[in-house]
C-alpha cells in the first residue's frame, strides 16, 4: 500500500507545471544537479558519452530519447525525425543499436496511424538495431499491444514490448507475446492504476512478476527481466539454472543510476545487463516516475540536493 500511497503523491506532483519548469530549470545544470542520478544528460552525446562508460564495464544498455504524450501532430512528426537522426549518430558513436521509445510520443493520442507509420519509418530504418516500445499506464495497453503485434505480422522482428505484472491482464498478454516469439521486457509496473485492472498489494504483483517470469524463461524468446529487486533476480537466476538456461538466453535491466553495484556483481557473476538509459529535455515525468517508485530514489535526490546547496552556498 506504502508503494501505491508513493505512486500517488508524485503522479500528483508531476502534474504541476510550475514544478515541471523548476525543476526542468534546475535539475541538469551543473553535472553533479540532482536529475542526474538518473538522466543521462539533455543531448544525444551525452547519452553516448553515457553508453560508452556503461559498455566499458561490460553492461550493454539501450537509449531512449525522453518524451511522451506530445500535444500536437507537428511535435510527433519532429519526435520521429529526432529518432532517425538519433540513430544515424549511434551509429556513427559505434556503440550497441538498442533504443527504446513510447508511442504517445509518436502522437498515439491524436492519430493511431499515424503514430503507427512513424514507429514503421523508425523500424526500417533501424539497421541492426533493436527497438523496444515502452509499454505506458493501462489505456494504452491495449492499443500498444495491437500496433506492435500488427508490425510484428508485417514482418517487423527487430521489435520488442513491455508487460508489466501489476496489471491483472498481463499474465494472459504474456502467453500470448511469448506464443509470437516476440521479446519481453518484464517490469512491475511505474505507473499509477486503478484497482479495477491492477494489483494494489506488492505481494501479489511480486507472485505475478514470478509466474510471469518462469513463463517467459522457459517459453519466451529472449526475455529481458527489468526489476532492481534482488529477490526477483535471485528467482529468476534459480529458475534459469533449475531449467538448465544458459546466462545469454535472457537478460537483466536496471534503469541508469539504480543499483549500479548490483548491475555490475551480475556481470561480474557472467550474465547479461542491459542499462536503460534516459536522456533529453523532456526528462521531468520520467524522473517524477522514479522517485515514486523507490524510497532510495528520493533519498539519492534528497542527498544530492543537500549537497548541493551546500556546496553552493
Ligand atoms: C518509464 O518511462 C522506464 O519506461 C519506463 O518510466
Amino acid at each position: 500500500m506504502i508503494d501505491q500511497a508513493s505512486k500517488a503523491f508524485f503522479h500528483r506532483l508531476a502534474r504541476s507545471s510550475r514544478l515541471k519548469t523548476l525543476a526542468s530549470r534546475y535539475g541538469m545544470k551543473q553535472p553533479e544537479s540532482f536529475a542526474r542520478r538518473f538522466i543521462a544528460g539533455e543531448t544525444i552525446d551525452e547519452a553516448i558519452q553515457a553508453a560508452r562508460q556503461i559498455e566499458g564495464k561490460g553492461l550493454l544498455h539501450t537509449l531512449d530519447y525522453l518524451g511522451e504524450s506530445v500535444g500536437s501532430l507537428e511535435e510527433a512528426d519532429a519526435v520521429s525525425r529526432e529518432y532517425l537522426r538519433i540513430m544515424d549518430v549511434i551509429v556513427g558513436a559505434g556503440i550497441g543499436r538498442n533504443i527504446s521509445l513510447k508511442l504517445t510520443q509518436l502522437g498515439l493520442d491524436l492519430d493511431r496511424a499515424r503514430a503507427r507509420d512513424h514507429l514503421r519509418r523508425i523500424l526500417d530504418h533501424a539497421d541492426g538495431f533493436f527497438v523496444r516500445v515502452d509499454m505506458e499506464n493501462s489505456p494504452y495497453t491495449a492499443v500498444t499491444l495491437d500496433t506492435v503485434r500488427t508490425l510484428w505480422e508485417q514482418g517487423y522482428r527487430q521489435i520488442g514490448v513491455v508487460l508489466q505484472a501489476d496489471l491483472k491482464r498481463s499474465e494472459q498478454d504474456v502467453k500470448e507475446i511469448a506464443a509470437l516469439g516476440m521479446r519481453v521486457r518484464l517490469v512491475k509496473g511505474a505507473y499509477l492504476e486503478p484497482a479495477a485492472v491492477a494489483y494494489t498489494h506488492k505481494a501479489d504483483v511480486d507472485a505475478a512478476y514470478r509466474r510471469m517470469l518462469e513463463h517467459l524463461l522457459t517459453c519466451g524468446h529472449y526475455p529481458a527481466i527489468a526489476t532492481h529487486d534482488t529477490r526477483m533476480i535471485a528467482h529468476t537466476i534459480r529458475v534459469a539454472e533449475t531449467h538448465a538456461i544458459a546466462r545469454d538466453r535472457f537478460e537483466f535491466q536496471m534503469l541508469y543510476g539504480i543499483r549500479r553495484d548490483m548491475q555490475e556483481q551480475l556481470v561480474r557473476d557472467g550474465y547479461q545487463v542491459r542499462v536503460y538509459i534516459p536522456f533529453g529535455r523532456e526528462w521531468f515525468p520520467y524522473f517524477m516516475r522514479r522517485l515514486g517508485e523507490r524510497p532510495a530514489n528520493l533519498a539519492f535526490v534528497l542527498r544530492g540536493m543537500i549537497g548541493e546547496g551546500l556546496t553552493t552556498s
